[in-house]
């Protein structure tokens, strides 16, 4: 049976959740909707973490119980997940797991047994009684050594975590330890035998490296009367598991390991191993931790283990609570559509790098990409079909006597070229999918949104209705349009569940988008006189003035907030009304004054480059340094001098222009074998690199 098993961190119960938490949510839930597109039995689990010091503490302080504090926040998780369609009644997980369910107990205690009786590689017995002696970040929960650690300013005083800032716990005590540094090799090999164990690459770089520096036994317990909020230690009650060993163990219990009944429900051998998305900063838990307790216990190793950046705020920091430039979901929930969110996150993050979140940058992408983009595709179709074809999918045949007429108006008589183009970026959205490419998955598919809104407007349907003649070539190409829909509904599915469903209940389909196999979709298939339903706006227009001063009025009044009013010092107040683009200087409106021969012209070898990497330069503000594919052996290293408005994130895997024939030069002591294009507008001569909206192999030459 062909099975897939997906999971998400379980959230730590002290806090509420945020953008941060909903976006692993997200990405967990469009790849299993993917996968049971495709007919593949997946489940999906996400939860709760709900042992340790740290609730325990966030629960003294609301005067609550460690398991109401547990209760209380887990209601607002599944709230949240209820309106942001991520929960069972919507399609999205299959288990809120919660590491205070009974079986998950049994299921802990059983695999600690399991390595307590087992022998390290080393022959060494795994789990031994020792004294731990050091320090503690409750927030992390996690043993900080030195340079973990910012050492205190006055003598006596606790240092603190870098991480949170906050002082941490002197840890004296009698504890179990896990011997880990008995596992280096066998982790190294498992790195070395499986390269696709540990994604992104540059991820199982550090993990690797860190492995080869050594490793500590970890502390695997703590006494009970130090933390008694936790799964007791098998046999040894005295002691408490440390919070990260129960709740790894999380991902097999909650499909049957150590427990019967959850076997008999879900199925252990069924659903292991499972590919475990996770935030790049507990990869170390997950890529390094986890499979020693499992090589320990006998237990077969996760599919994957994959880490996905940070959001961080349009000023480049990390969100936190402290900085009180959290996205908060509720704000987030009352402006924008569950897809628009989905589409934003999934579009604008490039998996594996940290991305930046500005709820101006989610407005202009709802409106250039959803509402003038798909749903402007989708509205004009539909509305032409009702005006034109009586609300009926007309016929996609041109008959032989009226090829010639076609031609004539520019419509290409062969639909198969546009049905062989469609298929092409199928197959390319799909392999960038499976790759977890979701940001270039979806630039591939409004590749097809540009290409069909380019037939119509070549076509220009309203001219056609007015002719007799072309009545044909009318019904073709909105047939071809509407086709192209279909298709795109299919594809787009897992990443906008409800506007897929929208436009294909508009398109008069029966059933839903998620039943369809995209591998299986055939061009043409869309039958003639389909009734098609009543069209309806799928994402309006949001007006970003309006909308930015609703969401600065509805932000906590304390705080630093996620603006990009904020990024920029000195930029226009978000609410004003943003500047006419055309000319933004008298010099940028003067027209041409001398012409080049096209010999001229031909001596500049423009080429279609793939930025593979893009980074800052110290000390050199606007430089960039990127490395860019333009199909030769080697990529080329090209400067650029954007870095001010551009962040090199965000670079990573787009089409540009590179002049390839420019003499290199260097810059700031690096070599610069080339130059990208960029038109340059305003006093500051502010750059907007060149690109492509429709897909383009590196290296084709611009003529
Ligand atoms: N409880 C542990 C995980 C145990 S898994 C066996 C934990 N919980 S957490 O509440 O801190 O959640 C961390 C995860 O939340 C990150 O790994 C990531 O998936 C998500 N994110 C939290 N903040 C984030 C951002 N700012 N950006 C992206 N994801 C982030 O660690």
């Amino acid at each position: 049976m062909n099975t897939f098993y997906v999971t998400t961190p379980i959230y730590y119960a002290n806090s509420l959740p945020h953008l941060g938490h909903l976006y692993t949510m997200i990405v967990a839930d469009t790849i299993a909707r993917a996968k049971r597109q495709r007919g593949i039995e997946t489940y999906f689990l996400t939860g709760t973490d709900e042992h340790g010091i740290n609730i325990e503490r966030a629960a003294q302080k609301a005067g609550r119980t460690p398991k109401e504090q547990a209760d209380y926040v887990v209601s607002y998780y599944k709230k949240m997940t209820a309106e942001f369609g991520l929960d069972t009644a919507h399609g999205g997980y299959d288990i809120f797991m919660r590491t205070t369910e009974p079986f998950h107990y049994e299921g802990v205690s059983e695999l600690w047994r399991r390595i307590a009786k087992s022998k390290t590689p080393k022959g060494n017995d795994p789990i031994y009684k020792g004294h731990y002696e050091g320090w503690f970040c409750a927030a992390c929960a996690e043993y900080k050594t030195e340079d973990e650690y910012q050492k205190p300013k006055n003598e006596g005083e606790p240092p603190t975590c870098l991480i949170h800032d906050t002082p941490l716990d002197r840890v004296s005590e009698e504890s179990y330890f896990f011997r880990l540094s008995d596992y280096d090799e066998a982790l190294l090999s498992v790195y070395e035998t499986r390269p696709d164990f540990v994604r992104p690459e540059s991820r199982r770089n550090e993990v690797i490296s860190f492995v080869r520096g050594g490793l500590q036994d970890l502390s695997v317990s703590r006494l009970k009367t130090s933390v008694s909020w936790g799964v007791p230690v098998p046999d040894d009650p005295a002691h408490t598991m440390y919070v990260w060993f129960d709740a790894l163990i999380n991902y097999i219990t909650a499909i049957g390991f150590g427990n019967e009944e959850r076997q008999q429900k879900v199925g252990f051998d069924r659903f292991w191993p499972a590919l475990h998305l996770v935030g790049k900063d507990i990869l170390r838990f997950h890529a390094v931790y986890w499979p020693a307790f499992l090589i320990a216990g006998g237990v077969e190793l996760p599919r994957a283990v994959v880490a996905h950046g940070m959001w961080l705020d349009p000023n480049g920091r990390k969100m936190s609570k402290t900085l009180g430039n959290t996205i908060e979901l509720d704000v987030l929930q009352k402006h924008f559509s569950i897809d628009a969110i989905r589409y934003f996150v999934l579009r604008e993050m490039v998996f594996g790098q940290d991305g930046r979140f500005g709820y101006e940058a989610l407005i202009d992408r709802s409106n250039s990409d959803l509402a003038s983009g798909l749903g402007n595709l989708s509205s004009r179709t539909l509305t032409m079909i009702g005006k034109y074809c009586d609300s009926h999918v007309p016929s996609g045949v041109i008959p032989e006597d009226k090829l010639l007429l076609a031609k004539r108006v520019g419509v290409d008589t062969d639909e198969t070229t546009l049905a062989g183009f469609i298929e092409t970026a199928r197959d390319q959205f799909g392999l960038h999918f499976q790759n977890l490419a979701f940001s270039r998955a979806l630039e591939t598919a409004w590749s097809i949104v540009s290409r069909a809104d380019k037939m119509i407007t070549d076509a220009k349907p309203w001219d056609l209705a007015k002719d007799e003649n072309q009545k044909h070539t009318l019904a073709a190409v909105l047939f071809r349009a509407a086709e192209t829909l279909r298709w795109l509904t299919v594809l787009l599915h897992p990443v906008m569940p409800g506007a897929s469903q929208a436009i294909w209940n508009q398109l008069g389909l029966e059933g839903s988008p998620a039943q369809i196999d995209p591998t299986k979709l055939k061009w043409g298939e869309l039958k003639e006189g389909t009734a098609i339903g009543d069209v309806q706006p799928i994402f309006p227009r949001i007006d970003k003035a309006k909308t930015m001063s609703e969401i600065n009025a509805d932000q906590k009044p304390t705080g630093v907030h996620a603006t990009e009013a904020d990024a920029v010092p000195g930029t226009a107040p978000a609410t004003k009304p943003e500047p006419p683009m055309k000319h933004a200087t008298e010099a940028d409106a003067v027209g041409v004054t001398s012409f080049i021969e096209i010999d001229d012209f031909a001596k500049v070898d423009l080429r279609v480059g793939q930025v593979l990497s893009a980074e800052r330069i110290p000390k050199a503000d606007k430089l960039l340094l990127m490395k860019v594919d333009i199909g030769e052996e080697q990529p080329r290293q090209i400067l650029a001098g954007i870095a001010q408005y551009y962040e090199p994130e965000k670079l990573v895997g787009r089409k540009v222009v590179i002049v390839a024939n420019l003499k290199p030069r260097k810059l700031r002591g690096y070599e610069s074998q080339g130059m990208v294009v960029a038109a340059s507008y305003g006093e500051e001569g502010r750059p907007v690199i060149a690109t492509f909206t429709e897909d383009v192999p590196n290296g084709a030459r611009l003529k």
